[in-house]
């Protein structure tokens, strides 16, 4: 470098063109580097031309929203949840499940092995608020429904380390032995309505009969499971009553079960 005479705008500018002995580019990025010193020197030139660059980003960033029906992208088969599994998402949102436990698989090569299709925004368009967690210290539970029985989460809940030796998941078994009535499941499909999630009159007016019927099998289930298709009856956790167990049960068979990945395909434009 310093035996080509022409490369006098490297010592000043360092920059790349003059370093490949290109005097032409040199000479017209100095003067402009030049000119930079000018805004550098000046305090309130520098504020307001930094407040433009600033503000040029947010206009970009924020006016689409303006006009945006929809940041989420419309996916078939999400529905709000059922009053049971709703009670039961309180019960996981109570106990803090999401301390340990993520629900938001990425869409890195690992994760989609791992655990299944990357979770899409609107899996969880009816969370409030949202369980994406920021801690594995288990595994991410987004798409766990259907992956084991319910007798394998009774198990679990009950007594991880006797059916995962290595757990250290605390134990739950109260669940089991607190009785769950729905008392309130009305109230709580309201407030839940009132943050934007589609409950409708018909939903709320059978809220208290829907829960009871998808925790007993010989119920008459079949209105229920045409609110909310797809919905899993059973008797969670094989006792005769409606346990804080059945709630939280009916929670996890349900999640990440709604989309059906096998004719799911993103739209390509968003
Ligand atoms: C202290 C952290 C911790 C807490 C709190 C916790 N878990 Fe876990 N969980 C784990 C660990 C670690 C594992 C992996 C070992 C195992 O399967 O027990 C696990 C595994 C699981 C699994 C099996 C997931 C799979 O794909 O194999 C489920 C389901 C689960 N937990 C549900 C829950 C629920 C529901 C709660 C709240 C009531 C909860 N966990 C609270 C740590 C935790």
């Amino acid at each position: 470098m310093a035996d080509n005479p022409k490369n006098f705008g490297s010592a000043k500018g360092g920059n790349l063109a003059a370093a490949a002995g290109n005097p032409a580019g040199a000479t017209a990025q100095g003067a402009f580097l030049n000119r930079h010193a000018m805004i550098e020197r000046s305090p309130t030139l520098l504020f307001i031309l930094s407040l433009l660059v600033v503000s040029i980003g947010g206009i970009v960033e924020i006016a689409p929203l303006f006009y945006l029906e929809n940041t989420i992208e419309e996916v078939e088969g999400m529905r709000p949840y059922s009053p049971l599994e709703l009670a039961g998402r309180d019960i996981y949102v109570r106990e803090g499940c999401y301390v340990c436990h993520s629900q938001m698989i990425r869409p890195m090569r690992d994760e989609v092995e791992r655990y299944g299709h990357y979770s899409l925004a609107a899996e969880s368009m009816y969370d409030h608020p949202h369980q994406w967690g920021s801690k594995r210290t288990g595994p991410d539970l987004a798409r766990v429904g259907g992956r084991y029985s319910d007798a394998w989460h009774v198990d679990h809940l009950n007594d991880p380390q006797s059916v995962v030796p290595e757990s250290i998941m605390p134990k739950y078994a109260f669940l089991g032995r607190t009785p769950i009535q729905g008392k309130r499941i009305e109230d709580l499909l309201r407030t839940h309505r009132f943050v934007g999630v589609p409950y409708t009159e018909d939903m709320i007016e059978n809220a208290v009969s829907d829960f009871r019927a998808q925790g007993d099998p010989e119920s008459d289930w079949d209105a229920l499971v045409e609110r909310y298709p797809g919905a899993v009856v059973a008797n969670f956790d094989g006792q005769p009553e409606l346990t804080e167990m059945d709630a939280l049960i009916a929670y996890l068979q349900m999640l990440g079960t709604l989309v059906d990945f096998s004719t799911f395909t993103p739209d390509a434009n968003r």
